[in-house]
């Protein structure tokens, strides 16, 4: 046979592979980037004890007791390995386990559900590719009234509100990126809101800081309130924040949110960020002093800028 035809015909098929490799490819890491924005590792990822990625297992305290997150690792026995990418969806967009049972919202799908059919669909591409790690899930520690997951139906009924985001057309599409951005994958809300009695977001104090955020720290307002909130901060001031930590009077990031800027927004395109700033600028400004929320001192985790 004629080598001529037969090379031809191998690099068109590598050429149709390449073509349908691509996209995937680019899914994947449009995956990645969603997934650091939602900051998924914070709570999946056991990081001080050097355990696997996405193995779950981390320690949450609430008031309402000790919630452990699960392994979301694809090992089909352990992790969500054995899981449709409906059943992530419906996890995400509807807080419920693949057999209907609901979640607690100490996963923030209040949040996630937010996200855009096209964003859960990458993040599961980039989910399914990991490397499964097999880890048993813990119980949660929760008194017994709590234990109960039908009861979520009601508190869901009060303060869920299912997504996805809704554009409003009267906006910008800078302002609606940074609203998905927000209120979606950034979940900002989810520690810079205040709560009431049955841990709903207050949403009239939205982003205007707490005293009772998660494990107990406070939480500061960064509504544009000037005296209260970051109303004097300028713009690049936010940005060079968001991106390094740096606050602009010197000082550094710490705690929680240290781990949201060095496990996912520093990864962000300055559009994407540029769009968080935007977006917060228009927020009504709320007062609401914080009181004594300190900043660790320490250089945090955000080192390599
Ligand atoms: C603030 C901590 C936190 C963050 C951030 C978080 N999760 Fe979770 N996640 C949890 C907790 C706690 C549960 C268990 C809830 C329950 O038992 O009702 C959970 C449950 C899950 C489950 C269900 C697993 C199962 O076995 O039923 C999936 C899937 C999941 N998370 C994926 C994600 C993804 C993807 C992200 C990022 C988009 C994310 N989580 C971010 C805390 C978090
Ligand atoms: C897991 C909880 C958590 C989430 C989610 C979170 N933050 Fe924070 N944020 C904090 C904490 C805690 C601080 C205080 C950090 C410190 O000690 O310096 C903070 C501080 C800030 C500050 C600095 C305010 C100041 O006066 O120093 C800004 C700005 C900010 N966050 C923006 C955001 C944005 C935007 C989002 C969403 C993309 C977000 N945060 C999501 C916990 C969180």
């Amino acid at each position: 046979m004629n080598k001529a035809p037969l090379l031809l015909y191998a690099g068109l098929l590598m050429s149709a592979g390449s073509a349908l490799a691509q996209p995937h490819l680019d899914m994947v890491a449009h995956g990645q980037e969603v997934f650091r924005m939602a900051g998924c590792e914070n709570c999946h990822t056991a990081q001080q004890n050097g355990s696997q990625p996405m193995a779950g297992g981390v320690e949450l305290g609430t008031p309402l007791g000790i919630f452990y997150t699960p392994n979301i690792s694809p090992d089909k026995e352990t992790g969500i390995g054995g899981w449709s990418e409906n059943d992530f969806r419906r996890a995400l967009r509807e807080g419920r386990r693949p057999d209907g049972a609901n979640y607690y919202p100490s996963f923030p799908y209040t949040s996630y559900t937010n996200l855009s059919d096209q964003d859960i669909q990458a993040l599961w591409a980039y989910m399914k590719q990991a490397a499964p790690v097999r880890q048993a899930n813990k119980l949660h520690q929760l008194p017994w009234y709590l234990r109960f997951r039908p009861l979520l139906t009601v508190w869901k009924w009060l303060f869920f509100k299912r997504g996805p985001y809704q554009p409003d057309p009267a906006k910008s599409v800078e302002w609606n990126r940074g609203a998905y951005l927000v209120r979606g994958p950034g979940h900002c809300n989810e520690c810079h809101t205040e709560r009431n009695a049955l841990g709903g977001l207050d949403i009239k104090m939205a982003l205007a800081g707490t005293n009772h955020g998660p494990e107990g720290v406070h939480i500061p307002n960064i509504t544009p309130e000037p005296n209260t909130g970051i109303g004097k901060w300028k713009t690049a001031d936010l940005l060079e924040y968001l991106k390094t930590g740096l606050r602009p009077d010197g000082d550094y990031v710490g705690g929680l949110m240290a781990e949201m800027i060095d496990n996912g927004l520093k990864y962000q395109s300055g559009v994407d960020l540029k769009a968080i700033a935007t977006y917060l600028s228009g927020v009504p400004a709320v007062k609401n002093l914080v009181i004594g929320h300190k900043r660790s001192s320490h250089k945090s985790m955000v080192e390599d800028y």
